[in-house]
């Protein structure tokens, strides 16, 4: 959590720069010593055997990362196109076999495990037959696709306890993402009563086009599925709880393709203690209003009764960030003067009325404890320091999607729950059906509709 405000006169700018210089290549060398193929001795004994079925675009990303990862080695790839299924075998660093039938590689004595990233449509049967042959399994959001499956697979895998059961919902894994979580749950933005989302890709008109998969509702739950799904977790998560209903507008505007999926929506979920998300997902343009505008397409927004928190996951090549907006009650700013001492915050912040610039949010291994020698109270400080200057941003030591693997493992091994286990998945893939049924209905859907739906939670339909 943000702790105690360094002093700027402690360190000159010139000083910052070399000691957070320096901490920026310890931090190089520790990375290049995790780097790939340098397994340690434990993970080599403990390695989990695992195969990856549907190696498209998501199923090589992880193959691409999982070759930078202690802890599993790929013993088998599967994909119905030959294409894929040969890129796949030649990108893995584990040489392994190579399959067009799942049934194949659950058949497979020494798999233990599988990383599924099929199409939606292909998510639930190839997860239901990985469970019944004993897999553990990780399988890619939006985890189900239909009612029938939310139940049928909730049943099975409750059936089967020990069988790990992980959705691709990296944000969980986000240290960024985990230390806004806990600075909501500290109070630091008082109650979160709105969170604003968006995710606006202006290349959908040339990626998702028919005959792509992703342009039918018969294989596809839109951009509902493929985008909206990672952020309305994340309100669930931060609001604590699950959306009572749900309501929202979308529409075929702009590529009239032959696709039968929404190319636009705007949705809003209400949340019990009032709380809403409103969320938007269009394809006509990349503005993001937060962080300055200096990132674009994907954010979320947090907004408290005492300040605001704009997070993004970022990509490959734009690292994880979030910024802290503090916004104390004009009554309370006075008061706020010594707690903002303890919170990081500086004067400035304490103008209200006028807006801030926001400030990082500081990261575990950026903040100064009690036991760190006096060199590391001296570099942390040197790096708030900078980032309060703007000179460096905090960064993530990891991907998510990396630390979202490893941990995949780790449950398999230790018999962890993880984080973003089978309810996460199956809560996100209701909120995510729910949500198309009220843009096709035009009406609010209620969250505990699903109880009905598909057969029903009790009698579960054979799907
Ligand atoms: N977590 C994330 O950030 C993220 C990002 C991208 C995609 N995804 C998810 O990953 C999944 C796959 O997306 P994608 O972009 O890789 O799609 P894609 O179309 O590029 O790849 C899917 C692959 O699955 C193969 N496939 C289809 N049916 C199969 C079967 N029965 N057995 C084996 N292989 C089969 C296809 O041939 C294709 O190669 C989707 O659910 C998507 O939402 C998640």
């Amino acid at each position: 959590m943000p702790t105690k405000a360094p002093q700027t006169s402690d360190v000159t700018r010139r000083d910052a720069v070399k000691i957070a210089g320096a901490a920026a290549v310890a931090a190089t060398v520790q990375r290049a010593q995790a780097a790939p193929g340098i397994q340690t001795v434990k993970a080599a004994t403990n390695v989990v055997n695992y195969a990856v079925i549907g190696t498209g675009g998501r199923g090589s990303y992880h193959i691409q990362h999982l070759n930078g990862i202690d802890g599993g080695r790929c013993v088998a790839v599967c994909d119905i196109d030959q294409t894929a299924l040969s890129k796949a075998m030649a990108a893995s660093k584990d040489k392994p076999k190579g399959f067009k039938d799942y049934r194949e590689v659950l058949a497979l004595k020494d798999v233990e495990a599988v990383l599924i990233a099929t199409p939606l449509y292909v998510h639930y049967p190839v997860t239901r037959d990985a469970l019944l042959a004993g897999k553990h399994v990780f399988c890619e959001k939006s985890l189900v696709f239909t009612p029938e499956e939310v139940h049928a697979l909730r049943k099975l895998s409750k059936e089967r306890p020990k069988q790990v059961l992980q959705t691709g919902l990296q944000r969980r894994y986000s240290k960024f993402y985990q230390t806004a979580k806990q600075m909501v749950e500290k109070g630091l933005i008082g109650k979160v009563t709105h969170v604003y989302a968006q995710w606006h890709r202006a290349s959908l008109g040339r990626t998702w086009v028919p005959p792509s998969w992703r342009a039918f509702r018969k294989f596809s739950g839109g951009l509902t599925a493929e985008l909206a799904s990672h952020q309305i977790d994340v309100a669930d998560w931060m609001i604590g709880s699950h959306p009572e209903f749900v309501t929202g507008v979308g529409g075929i505007d702009v590529y009239k393709d032959g696709r039968d999926v929404y190319d636009n929506i705007q949705l809003i979920f209400k949340y019990p203690g009032g709380q809403k998300l409103m969320y938007s997902s269009i394809s006509t343009n990349k503005h993001l209003a937060l962080f300055g505008s200096t990132r674009t397409e994907f954010g979320e927004m947090l907004m408290g009764t005492e300040g605001t928190i704009h997070i993004t996951v970022g990509t490959d090549n734009e690292p994880a960030a979030a910024l802290w907006f503090y916004e104390p009650s004009p009554k309370k700013a006075e008061a706020a003067k010594g707690k903002e001492k303890a919170a990081v915050a500086n004067a400035s912040l304490l103008s209200t009325g006028k807006g801030g610039q926001g400030l990082p949010v500081l990261l575990e291994r950026d903040l100064v404890n009690a036991n760190d020698s006096f060199l590391q109270k001296e570099l942390k400080f040197a790096r708030q320091w900078l980032y309060r200057k703007g000179i460096m941003v905090p960064e993530e030591d990891k991907n998510p999607v990396d630390i979202q693997l490893e941990q995949w493992f780790e449950c398999i091994r230790t018999g962890k729950k993880p984080l973003a286990d089978l309810e996460v998945g199956l809560e996100d893939s209701t909120n995510v059906i729910l949500a198309n049924l009220a843009m096709d209905e035009g009406r609010r859907v209620f969250m505990n509709e699903i109880d009905k739906m598909g057969g029903g939670a009790a009698g579960v339909k054979k799907v």
